[in-house]
């Protein structure tokens, strides 16, 4: 699929490695719709991005709330008139234990709460925006692409009950896609980041950063930028479908 001219809509939009992506499309003269919780950073990507000589639109919606979704994604069919692509990448990370407990007492566990919400943007965002784009591309009758933001995570990590399997399942609904959705001509593939210099990773203590980056290989975070290339390179690349991208600099969970 060519990124020129073609129209790619983009969850968590507004900042960090949505941005990265749009600005990186953008300057391939993709036609954006950035989709975003928050509507100020939204104005602000869209502000930051009109250099570009291309058509670049914003959504303010919630990728957990089924009605906000659809609406969107219709509003996104009557703008633009097509899609051709969606990048899957809004999330958020709400950390914590399972459970803490010492000598046989139980001090504290992980709460519904703090388990649903990382679910439901992460999980139930993914599937609810998958689900209407590829309804658009194959009402269009138009071949796609459904790029997925997994995470290295997805193996299991301390401290991220709720975000590993959140991307677990994110990573799982990827290939179920590419097999149900290659009969319409979408692809459906992933990538699972490792630590990306974007502020869900430069807010963590100082400490814990710096002994993350002592245990990559290749010596430092990822930059958006590489995220942003990786994209693109799946957009184009018409053989890729139903795998999970590895961009961790070679440290594997
Ligand atoms: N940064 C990393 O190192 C890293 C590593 C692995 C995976 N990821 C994944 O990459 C994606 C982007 O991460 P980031 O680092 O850019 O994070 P970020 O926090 O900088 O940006 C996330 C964006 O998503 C938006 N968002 C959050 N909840 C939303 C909702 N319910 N509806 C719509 N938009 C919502 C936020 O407003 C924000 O603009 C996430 O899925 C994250 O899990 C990031």
């Amino acid at each position: 699929m060519q990124v020129h001219n073609n129209v790619i809509a983009i969850t968590g939009g507004a900042q960090g490695l949505g941005l990265a992506i749009a600005e990186h499309l953008a300057q391939q003269g993709a036609k954006l719709a950035l989709i975003d919780l928050n509507a100020g950073q939204l104005e602000a990507a869209s502000a930051k991005l009109a250099d570009y000589q291309t058509e670049i639109r914003i959504y303010a919606a919630n990728v957990a709330d089924e009605a906000q979704v659809e609406q969107t994604f219709n509003q996104i069919q009557q703008d633009f008139g097509q899609l051709h692509a969606l990048i899957n990448n809004a999330g958020i990370t709400r950390d914590g234990m399972f459970i803490k407990a010492k000598d046989g007492v139980v001090s504290q566990k992980m709460s519904l709460s703090q388990w649903q919400s990382v679910i439901d943007v992460n999980l139930t965002g993914t599937f609810l925006c998958g689900r209407e784009a590829a309804c658009k591309m194959i009402e269009n009758a138009q071949p796609g692409c459904i790029i997925n933001i997994s995470s290295i995570s997805r193996a299991g990590n301390i401290g991220q009950t709720n975000y590993s399997a959140s991307k677990a399942g994110v990573a799982a609904m990827t290939v179920t896609w590419a097999k149900e959705l290659a009969r319409f001509g979408i692809r459906s593939v992933a990538i699972a980041p490792g630590f990306i210099g974007t502020d869900m990773v430069l807010s963590m203590k100082p400490e814990a950063l710096s002994k993350i980056e002592g245990m990559i290989p290749a010596g430092r975070l990822g930059t958006p930028q590489e995220i942003a290339h990786t994209v693109a390179y799946l957009l184009e690349n018409d053989y890729m479908n139903g795998r999970v991208i590895e961009m961790d600099g070679g440290l594997r969970l």
